[in-house]
């Protein structure tokens, strides 16, 4: 343990993590680059596998920079700033095909395409700030613990984000609710929703338009990240689906019901935030579609008890994939197709696996950079039956 050795970094793995190998093991080292030659140090040790931080690079990659950021290495929100932007879209390719070979065991995986962000700085619309009200500190958990990284600047943040954050710091700390430990922050088209509220600070209603649609949201809500890339996210997603009638599984405020209630005679949202059904009812109604409800159930559950006739079911679950039983639910359900919308590729490659077990096969893969400068990536798989 403790041992520093010398490597080279062959690839980028699922996790982000730099992948190389020495004296027979595997060492997997955080924030480096494809083609870095580094000394490492060891930190852990698991079985075969070592787990190492960069003490030097001895001779960087051609794809390594400088990384902008002075938090950078500190702060647990960026892992990815140590790579050209391309360089960064490569790796995210190879993290998708990774886990669709490893974990789906898929014989033949296509290309797939990472599209990339209008803007890979300054695009984040929300956040969580983490606060640690003993040592006065806001901002975002260190790599790897639960302790607070006092951020002062985000560069990741839009501008009004960053705005806000500098505001919440120059609050004075009377004012914080003593149990206060994060806040989640989001901002619309022209203003900035806090939850929980505090100060002078409100869980505002918001609105943003996206592609043609509109939609309203606050702090309590789930809302994407990137809004800007999301337009020709969704025109993956959705395709050319038409028919009678599709399912909008885990859908929020309603991002994809607005579009699929266009397409579909029928449509049927599932959410479990009271709050993100509240909003995509409303979203609905001011854009007077009729034709879709929206329940707030867990998505489990609810399958459990439907049947019926399904053309098409659009699902975009948490990190932590569909459930078993929504995975169940919807090969019973048997629709012509099915759009996952994922944004951890691993979990998604773990359903993909029983979805092909169950009579599905892969039509298309795309990657969407909703998270530049960290490993994240958003994964849209469209399938269809065998
Ligand atoms: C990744 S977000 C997607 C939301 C929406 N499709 C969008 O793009 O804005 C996942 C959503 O699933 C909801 N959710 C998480 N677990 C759930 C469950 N077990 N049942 C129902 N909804 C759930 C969350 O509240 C969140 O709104």
């Amino acid at each position: 343990m403790g041992e520093s050795i010398r490597v080279e970094i062959e690839r980028i793995l699922p996790g982000g993590v730099g992948l190389a190998h020495a004296g027979g093991k595997t060492v997997l080292v955080s924030l480096a680059a494809p083609g870095d030659e580094l000394r490492v140090q060891v930190e852990r040790e698991q079985g075969n596998v070592l787990f190492a931080s960069v003490v030097e690079v001895l001779a960087p990659s051609p794809v390594r920079i400088e990384p902008p950021c002075p938090y950078f290495g500190r702060c647990g929100g960026c892992d990815f700033q140590q790579l050209t932007y391309e360089a960064q879209l490569a790796a995210k390719a190879d993290i998708i095909a990774d886990c669709l070979q490893r974990i789906t065991r898929m014989d033949h995986v296509p290309h797939i395409t990472v599209h990339p962000s209008p803007n890979n700085w300054r695009y984040r619309v929300r956040a969580t700030w983490q606060i640690d009200q003993d040592k006065r500190e806001i901002g975002y958990y260190e790599r790897g613990s639960r302790r607070v990284c006092d951020v002062a600047e985000c560069a990741v943040l839009l501008p009004e984000l960053q705005e806000t954050l500098a505001r919440v710091r120059s609050t004075d700390w009377l004012e914080f609710p003593p149990e206060l430990k994060h806040l989640d922050v989001v901002t619309g088209e022209d203003d900035v929703s806090l939850a929980p509220p505090f100060g002078e600070f409100e869980t505002n209603e918001l609105s943003l338009r996206v592609g043609s649609e509109v939609y309203q949201y606050n702090a309590q809500a789930f809302f994407q990240i990137n809004p800007a890339l999301l337009p020709q996210l969704m025109e993956f997603a959705l395709s050319d689906a038409g028919g009678e009638t599709a399912l909008d599984l885990y859908c929020g405020v309603g991002l994809f019901t607005l579009p699929l209630a266009r397409r579909f005679a029928r449509v049927v949202g599932v959410e479990g935030n009271s709050v993100a059904t509240r909003f995509a009812r409303r979203n609905l109604q001011q854009a007077d579609l009729t034709n879709a409800r929206v329940v707030t159930a867990s998505v489990a559950e609810w399958m459990r008890s439907k049947s019926g006739e399904v053309d098409f079911v659009l699902l975009d679950p948490p990190r932590a994939g569909a459930e078993s039983a929504v995975i169940k639910g919807m090969l019973e359900l048997h629709p012509q197709r099915i759009s996952y919308v994922s944004c951890d590729p691993a979990t998604l490659a773990r359903a993909l696996k029983k979805l092909i077990a169950g009579g599905y096969a892969i039509e298309s893969v795309a990657g969407f950079d909703l998270f530049p400068q960290t490993h994240h990536v958003e994964t849209v798989v469209l399938l269809t039956p065998t």
